[in-house]
């Protein structure tokens, strides 16, 4: 999620800078100001309420704007972020802010302060008034206006200065300069998410071998648990031992023993741009438990893939591999390979509905070689990593 306010008394532009940021990084435009003008034109109880209020340029209740910023997030349930135009106005409201962030699991990346001086909003809103048809852009209002804004929204600034998410941009350059210098502000907090990937598919759909080479490409933290295990098995610990076990009984390791080398193996990742998980989650317990992991760190889930392919492949991919060098433990035999293939079925395919339900499924054709596969992969993972497209 990307989440950015604009900030800046009456007619600094954050209106004419909002549309190529939604556009750009397909946000949720929240303007509180646009919202209470459409409640005022379906003459709706709120408008009302805020009719005269606006009329005279000062600021409506926190509980109206409370209840217009709610109906809309809840509108947005699957929103890339959110961008808020004209909030927060009162350090009261920079605290609903928080909360709205909370409940979403998000925070606000940013507040881009548009710096203009009074003269000059002043100039563009009286002409702006010309065609504008704004009960509030005539000059006693405006006046009215600036005047809240110098009292009870500009010590806002000072409450996202001490969080150090102020950044200031001069909002007397043309709107292209403006756009220029917003664009690099929103690029930059884009650029600083961590990123985080699943990638499901039926054991032998290439879902391993696909990540990795995933994760090298992309500088991501390749978190296979399987391959974790190994590494125990491999140096012989207790863990290792357990986990033989259960691995030639065809077995699912509890959580109580994947979690924390998951845990570690978060705390120890440096100077990667998130993380691609393969053979986690496998459970819907373990995808809640994914949830709260990746929450200590900032993010969700940013996309979920799922590599598709037909089961008769999978059963000779396997079987042809369980014959060379590269055979694993767990799918030595064709009972082995069945068991593994019917415990996805059960236990995995309900994760990928709830992925597909809650933010959808990214089906990738896990037909082909290695190399066409990965293209399809490659090219949809790019999209994380691209400003301007859509997702
Ligand atoms: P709201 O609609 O938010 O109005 P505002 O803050 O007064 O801001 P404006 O929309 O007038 O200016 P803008 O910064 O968007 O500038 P724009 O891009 O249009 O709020 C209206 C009322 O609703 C409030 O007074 C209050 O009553 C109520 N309200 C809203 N939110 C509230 C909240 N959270 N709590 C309580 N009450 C709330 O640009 C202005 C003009 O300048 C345009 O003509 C544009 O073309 C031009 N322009 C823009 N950039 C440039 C540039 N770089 N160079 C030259 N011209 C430019
Ligand atoms: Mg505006």
């Amino acid at each position: 999620m990307l989440n950015i306010a604009l900030f800046g008394p009456p007619g600094a532009g954050k209106g004419t800078q909002s549309e190529f940021l939604v556009d750009q990084y397909n946000l949720c435009y929240i303007s509180t100001g646009d919202l209470l003008r459409k409640e005022l034109k379906a003459e709706s109880k709120l408008g009302k309420e805020a009719r005269d209020i606006i009329a005279s340029g000062g600021l409506v209740s926190d509980e109206i704007i409370v209840q217009i910023l709610e109906k809309t997030i809840a509108e947005h349930p699957h929103a890339n972020g959110f961008l808020f135009d004209g909030f927060p106005r009162t350090r009261i409201q920079a605290y609903i802010l928080e909360g709205l962030m909370t409940k979403l699991n998000t925070s606000l990346d940013c507040l881009v302060n548009l710096e203009v001086p009074e003269a000059e909003s002043v100039r563009r809103l009286l002409e702006r008034a010309k065609t504008s048809g704004r009960s509030d852009d005539n000059e006693s209002v405006i006046r009215n206006r600036l005047k809240e804004y110098d009292e009870k929204t500009l010590p806002v600034l000072d409450f996202y200065q001490k969080k150090g998410l102020r950044m200031d941009v001069d909002g007397t350059q043309t709107v292209e300069e403006v756009r220029e210098d917003v664009s690099r502000i929103a690029r930059e907090q884009y650029n600083k998410r961590p990123v985080s990937l699943v990638v499901f598919g039926y054991p032998g759909s290439g879902r391993g071998s696909q990540a990795k080479a995933l994760a090298e490409e992309f500088g991501l933290e390749f978190m296979a648990t399987g391959r974790m295990l190994d590494e125990e098995i491999a140096a012989g610990t207790p863990v290792g031992k357990q986990v033989q076990s259960l691995y030639e009984n065809g077995q699912l390791v509890p959580d109580e023993i994947v979690i924390p080398l998951i845990e570690r193996r978060l705390e120890n990742a440096k100077n990667v741009r998130g993380f691609i998980f393969k053979g986690f989650p496998r459970t819907l317990v373990q995808s809640y438990i994914l949830d709260g992991l990746l929450k200590k760190y900032g993010c969700s889930a940013s996309m979920v893939i799922e590599i598709e392919v037909p089961v008769l492949e999978l059963m000779e991919r396997l079987d042809r591999r369980s014959r060379t060098d590269a055979c694993m433990p767990y799918d030595n035999g064709t009972e082995k390979i069945v068991r593994r293939l019917r415990e996805h079925e059960i236990k995995t395919v309900p994760v990928i509905q709830k992925y597909g339900e809650l933010h959808g499924v990214t089906k990738i054709d896990g037909t082909g070689s290695f190399e066409e596969v990965y293209v399809r992969c490659a090219a949809e993972v790019r999209t994380l990593f691209q400003v301007g497209e859509r997702s």
